[in-house]
């Protein structure tokens, strides 16, 4: 496994190789839910290649980079188990050198949602990920459903600016109580972790509603609501019922839609969906889009 921060050497291992190659961007600190994506890569290409760059310009001033969890030499065992070939962990310096001015923004797309609590998030993301792309030149890159948003943020990005890149989303991976794996799950004090699995629970509790016939979006947000405010540790910032392509609002009723929220618990944000109804033929639930195992 090559293991580089300098882009010349990553570019040089990466032309030297032929055939597919999948790519994996991460902040690091991995977990099962970035190894999914890994495994999925590994059995559909013939390279694949890892990022770790926990990405500055992502995170608003108030945010967490500072205390962002970081353990490059844990990652790398992780990696080097599942036969990765090419891992690439760029610095600040080298991917923003004084002077940079350039920036890649999607509009619409990133205005609800996540957009309205952090802003110039999307502007962060969508800038990284083209510069990596840029450098890693993959067939296809793999993200997770659990930023359904920002999984979508980039699929438009792709499509917009001519990425000859095939994006695949792959499902958000639970630990046993349901919590959606993240980096972030690991400043959750034990109670708060404890308390956290309201979110899966109140997914469920939207899920059943919905397949027992709920098809008014406002109630499906009522019966969220009600399930998180049963929680005293769980700070609501958004609960959303949302177009699954559009990111739209669905005020009327629906048969189908991306259901997403923002809780915090102590002092981390937590973020989870879930997509009901019938797929839709583009976007999160395309060929590519395999389900949440724990639908
Ligand atoms: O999802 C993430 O970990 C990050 O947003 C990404 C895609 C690696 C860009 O920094």
């Amino acid at each position: 496994m090559l293991v580089t921060p300098h882009t010349e050497e990553l570019r040089e291992a990466r032309n030297a190789r032929d055939g597919s190659l999948g790519f994996v961007p991460t902040m690091g600190f991995l977990h099962e839910g970035h190894l999914s994506l890994v495994r999925r890569a590994r059995e559909e290409c013939k390279t694949v290649a890892v990022s770790i760059f926990a990405n500055p310009t992502q995170f608003g001033a108030n945010e967490d980079f500072a205390s962002y969890p970081r353990d490059l030499q844990h990652d790398l065992e992780l990696l080097e188990k599942e036969k990765v070939d090419i891992v690439w962990t760029p610095t600040a310096a080298e991917m923003y050198p004084p002077g940079f001015q350039t920036w890649v923004d999607v509009k619409n797309l990133t205005v609800p949602l996540e957009g309205t609590h952090r802003p110039g998030h999307f502007t962060g993301v969508t800038t990284v990920v083209a510069k990596l792309f840029n450098s890693v030149q993959p067939q296809r890159a793999y993200f997770g459903h659990k930023d359904a948003q920002q999984a979508l943020v980039i699929k438009k990005m792709v499509r917009d600016l001519n990425f000859p890149i095939e994006v695949i989303i792959c499902p958000t991976i639970r630990e046993e109580g349901g919590l959606a794996m993240s980096s972030r799950n690991s400043y959750l004090s034990d109670d708060d972790h404890e308390a956290a699995k309201i979110l899966w629970l109140t997914l469920k509790l939207v899920k059943v509603a919905f397949d027992d016939g709920q098809r008014n979006a406002q109630l499906l947000r009522e019966i969220a609501m009600r399930s998180l405010a049963s929680e005293p540790r769980a700070t609501v910032q958004y609960v959303a019922v949302t177009d699954p392509e559009t990111l739209a609002e669905i005020n009327s009723s629906t048969n189908h839609a991306l259901v997403s929220m923002a809780v915090v618990f102590g002092k981390t944000r937590l973020i989870d969906n879930i997509i009901v109804g019938a797929p839709a033929t583009v976007s999160l639930a395309d060929s590519s889009f395999k389900g949440d195992s724990c639908y």
